[in-house]
């Protein structure tokens, strides 16, 4: 099962399907492959490459499933999709993707020829190791390395020269060049290719280089390496093959009923909450660098978010790795220790968050300025003739209950610029053909306003600085950039190819709903994608304004570099706490970025 992301226009056809051109098998052979597969899963062994393969290739492709798909999903982003027509245009200077017209791409699909439908994921492709990438100081170019060879540690901190006859640099940029999707940033793409430096949330958006959910194309791939013991080494690495339900599970019924899938997948996987959700993939594979970070220059102060340099400069460090409301009293007392630790600067770190509720994006900024809401960009939603009725119907039920959130529904949201409520559903609509009027988010909660009533912190702007290795995604790039925007604090940008300018953030879009939300919101007719699959796309577009609060860019394409950038080597790539250090030199004017 895919989870279709819309934010990047990358190869939106190659993430739609997982349907692949390939020559049909007699059943008699597909049948045994399946049967290997499924007696390597209920062994807990390696899945063979060819046995897959040719048990995926021997799913029967189901025309009318991927008509009414591709039917679908046209409906769902020409109707509802704010970046429909902007996705055709080429990208700003500094973005690195190709411009797709959807309505084309999805229609082309209708022409192929196709042989097979493997329309389901699930199974994990893992080829043992870690890359990571440092800039040598000494020759100022950059290279590779594998570290922490969890087949063979004798290849910890080994250069890598060559992966599958490229130059490995050129690899891992044509990888993420080509596939890798989330950000419009080569940079931040370069970094999810590799392996994240710090535990993460979400293991299957880093290091995607070698640790796949799409099935490779080939069943191995082959290194060349020069190590600091052993010199010059040559090793070709065969995927493990695994499932992400552990081993058993849905899979076994599905392929072991003669070939047919019963596509009964695990329909969590589609439908739950992005932010929170951990992949248990995690139980399979050690996909972090550094499961356990050393942290040798900062000293913990609470339950390893929150942390005091120890370079005598006064400087807290909070990890915000994700946003959800529920965390925001926690926020809120980190904050009240750090004050009582006497810190006098704070790195915020967001790095590896791939967002989360747009509210506490609201709330980290009020705590932190507490300036006059709203604190967020000005949105506009589409517009069409059958959502202006539920506009309407919405505004005369007149509830804020938060259960009856939806993005049509004038009571959540307020007039930009100056955030009062609307009066009427004429007002929210606005004067636009296909669009509503601007608007604010308005939800934060009495308990939220409640959290926000009793706090003052001595930090401005200039005590505050946030860095991140770019993947700082959805509502975490919402607050990346109102705080850096709005109230001028400094950001850092960490890793990414030597010498770019490189984001901070990466997808601030708006707002993300999946497709039966949106169709419940809409009263569309069309429910959902059929089969499996799921989509989910901006609904609400954010833009960035200017002094006079003239609305200005559509920020998902405005590229906004970071003011200042560091790069991974062998010893931060390890231990956080020496970027903080860094970090923590350009708050104090030690150093110049
Ligand atoms: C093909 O897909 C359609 C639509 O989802 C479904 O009704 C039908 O049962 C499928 N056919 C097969 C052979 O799986
Ligand atoms: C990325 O891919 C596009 C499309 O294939 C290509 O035009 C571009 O040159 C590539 N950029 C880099 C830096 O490799
Ligand atoms: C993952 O790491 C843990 C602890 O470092 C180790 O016990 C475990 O065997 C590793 N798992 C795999 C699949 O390598
Ligand atoms: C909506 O409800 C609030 C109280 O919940 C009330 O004060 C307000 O007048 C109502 N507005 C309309 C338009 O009915
Ligand atoms: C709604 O009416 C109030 C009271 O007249 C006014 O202050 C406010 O600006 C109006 N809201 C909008 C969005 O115009
Ligand atoms: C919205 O309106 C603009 C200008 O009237 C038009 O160019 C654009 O195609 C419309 N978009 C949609 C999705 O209808
Ligand atoms: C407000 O904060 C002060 C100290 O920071 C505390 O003593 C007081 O109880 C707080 N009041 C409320 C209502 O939380
Ligand atoms: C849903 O179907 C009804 C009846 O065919 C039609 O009148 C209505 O416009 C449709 N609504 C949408 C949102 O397509």
């Amino acid at each position: 099962m895919k989870i279709i992301q819309v934010h990047s226009k990358l190869n939106i056809y190659l993430i739609l399907f997982v349907i692949l051109l390939v020559i049909v098998l007699p059943p008699s052979t597909a049948k045994i492959s399946c049967s290997k597969v499924s007696s390597a899963l209920k062994k807990e062994k390696s899945v063979e490459y060819n046995d897959l393969k040719k048990c995926l290739e021997s799913f029967p492709f189901n025309a009318t499933l991927a008509t009414e798909t591709v039917d679908a999903v046209l409906h769902f982003l020409s109707s509802y999709y704010v970046f429909f027509d902007r996705a055709k245009e080429e990208p700003p200077s500094g973005f690195t993707y190709q411009p797709v017209d959807l309505k084309n791409e999805l229609n082309s699909i209708r022409k192929k020829q196709f042989n097979s439908d493997y329309d389901f994921s699930g199974f994990n492709y893992d080829q043992g190791l870690h890359l990571y990438s440092v800039v040598k100081t000494d020759k100022n170019k950059k290279k590779k390395q594998v570290f922490d060879d969890i087949v063979d540690s004798s290849n910890n901190d080994c250069e890598v020269i060559k992966i599958g006859g490229k130059s490995a640099l050129q690899a891992i940029i044509d990888f993420a060049n080509g596939t890798i999707q989330y950000s419009k940033d080569l940079n931040v793409r370069f970094n999810m290719a590799l392996a994240p430096s710090q535990p993460i949330i979400q293991r299957h958006i880093f290091q995607q280089f070698n640790l796949r959910e799409d099935f490779p194309e080939t069943s191995s791939i082959k290194y060349q390496l020069t190590c600091p013991k052993k010199g010059s080494v040559s090793l070709e690495r065969k995927w493990i093959i695994t499932h992400e339900d552990g081993f058993g599970g849905f899979s076994l019924n599905c392929l072991e009923q003669d070939n047919k899938p019963t596509f009964s997948l695990n329909e969590n996987f589609a439908s739950s909450d992005k932010a929170t959700k951990l992949t248990s993939r995690d139980k399979i594979t050690n996909s972090t660098l550094n499961n356990d970070p050393k942290i040798a220059h900062a000293q913990m102060i609470d339950d390893g978010s929150l942390y005091l340099l120890n370079d005598g400069s006064k400087t807290g460090v909070v990890i915000i790795s994700v946003e959800r409301v529920k965390d925001e009293n926690h926020l809120k007392n980190d904050f009240q220790k750090l004050k009582k630790h006497g810190a006098k600067k704070i790195i915020l770190d967001m790095s590896n968050n791939p967002g989360g509720d747009i509210t506490f994006s609201i709330f980290l900024t009020s705590i932190l300025f507490s300036s006059k809401q709203p604190n967020s960009f000005p949105t506009d939603i589409i517009i069409n003739d059958f959502t202006i009725p539920k506009i309407e119907k919405n505004f005369k039920k007149n509830s804020t209950d938060p259960e009856d959130y939806d993005v049509y529904n004038p009571k959540f949201f307020l007039s930009f610029p100056f955030g009062k409520p609307f009066n009427s559903s004429g007002d929210f609509i606005g004067t636009r053909k296909n669009r509503t009027s601007n608007l604010y988010l308005n939800t934060l909660t009495l308990d939220e306003n409640k959290l926000l009533k009793n706090v003052s912190f001595p930090w401005t702007n200039d005590d505050i600085i946030i860095i991140t290795n770019g993947f700082c995604a959805s509502a975490c790039a919402l607050i990346t950039l109102y705080l850096s925007e709005i109230h001028k604090v400094k950001t850092i940008a960490v890793g990414g190819l030597f010498e770019d300018q490189m984001s901070f953030s990466t997808y601030p879009s708006g707002e993300v709903s999946s497709s039966n939300d949106i169709a419940d919101y809409a009263g569309d007719n069309i429910t959902n994608i059929p089969g499996i699959n799921s989509l989910s796309l901006t609904v609400r577009e954010a833009y960035s304004f200017d002094e006079n609060k003239n609305v200005k860019d559509v920020l998902e394409y405005s590229y906004k570099p970071a003011d200042c950038r560091l790069y991974y080597d062998e010893k931060n790539v390890r231990d956080p706490s020496l970027l903080w250090l860094e970090a923590s030199k350009i708050l104090n004017n030690e150093v110049k970025c």
